[in-house]
């Protein structure tokens, strides 16, 4: 193709999207485009798989059957999250099998936040209050972003994280209502979960490198600081009605701006966890690697299984 004919090709694509249109599989589109989704999907469908290890840690631990119903589905529904999302990210040409390579190898990221231990019972409510409540704030934006097999993914994620955020909310509101070392350990959590929660929605805008692209073909539609923002605005009313109190002295209502005033992130740590130093990130690792090289023989399996049937049907159509 001349340079001419994929200028062309360009500026039909990009007319598309301003138009709000969704681009499909089979579209052209520029590599750099398919490179950036490939990496953003892979790495969403990352996070969904390794987020499901901190809240499995508590699963034989939940303290009734009613709780420990709900987090099994959650985390079921972690487990479903990462496989729309493989999937979809398979539309764009790369294999399931390199993604799990690029995770196992280290090579991929996946969210920092599922780094962090989970000491405490409380910590399953603060992971659904604060960590599924800042994803569904980063995620409802991606239901309208441009790559269709994405943007339907995330309709039907979102609708889910909603359960978890509410889920996470009522075992918090019940430990702040219950005894003092209830209400502690509630306190604990939120202690520990708030900054973290926090360093989810990424750099600060200035240090961000992909937002202006991103920004560009709607794979982003507000920026790292604005989402941030209208997470804290929404969370802290939330820490109010529970009683407990948000671990950040600067906290403040602006009546000038309408919006909460808050202290500096601690943007030392979230690098080093970035770069694979936080307190889990070796034993989330071998957790996956882990449970990939156990499955093998299940793959095995499967694979022989449906040789076997395909050599069945074939001798029949023969
Ligand atoms: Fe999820
Ligand atoms: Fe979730």
């Amino acid at each position: 193709m001349s340079e001419r004919e994929v200028k062309n090709l360009e500026a039909i694509f990009d007319a598309r999207i301003e138009r709000d249109e969704r681009i499909e599989p089979k579209d052209w589109m520029p590599e750099k485009y398919r490179q950036t989704h490939i990496r953003q999907i892979s790495q969403h469908a990352h996070s969904e798989i390794v987020g499901m290890l901190p809240e499995g840690n508590w699963i034989t631990r939940a303290p009734s059957l009613r709780r420990k119903a709900a987090l099994l589905a959650k985390v079921q529904d972690e487990a479903g999250h990462g496989l729309y999302l493989y999937s979809a990210c398979e539309t764009l040409g790369i294999t399931r099998e390199e993604m799990y390579e690029q995770l196992h190898s280290g090579k991929a990221k996946y969210s920092s936040i599922f780094n962090y231990p989970t000491i405490t019972w409380a910590d399953i409510g603060a992971i659904g209050w604060l960590v599924d409540g800042a994803a569904i704030i980063n995620q409802v934006a991606l239901c309208n972003t441009s790559y269709g097999p994405y943007a339907r993914a995330m309709v039907r994620i979102c609708k889910e994280e909603s359960f978890h955020q509410r889920q996470g909310y009522e075992i918090m509101l019940t430990l702040s209502r219950g005894t003092e070392e209830q209400k502690a350990m509630a306190q604990d959590a939120l202690n520990r979960w708030w900054w973290p929660s926090l360093m989810m929605f990424g750099p600060r805008d200035e240090a961000s490198t992909h937002t202006a692209q991103s920004m560009k073909w709607k794979l982003k539609r507000k920026t790292n600081d604005e989402l941030r923002q209208q997470f804290i605005d929404q969370t802290v009313p939330q820490a109010d009605i529970l009683g407990l109190s948000v671990p950040d002295p600067d906290l403040k209502f602006n009546p000038e701006t309408g919006h909460y005033d808050f202290g500096e992130i601690d943007w030392k740590e979230f690098w080093q966890v970035v770069k694979g130093h936080g307190p889990c990130n070796k034993e989330r690792m071998e957790a996956r690697v882990g449970a990939w090289e156990r499955g093998a023989w299940v793959r095995d399996a499967a694979m022989a299984h449906a040789e076997k049937n395909k050599n069945k049907t074939m001798a029949k159509a023969g």
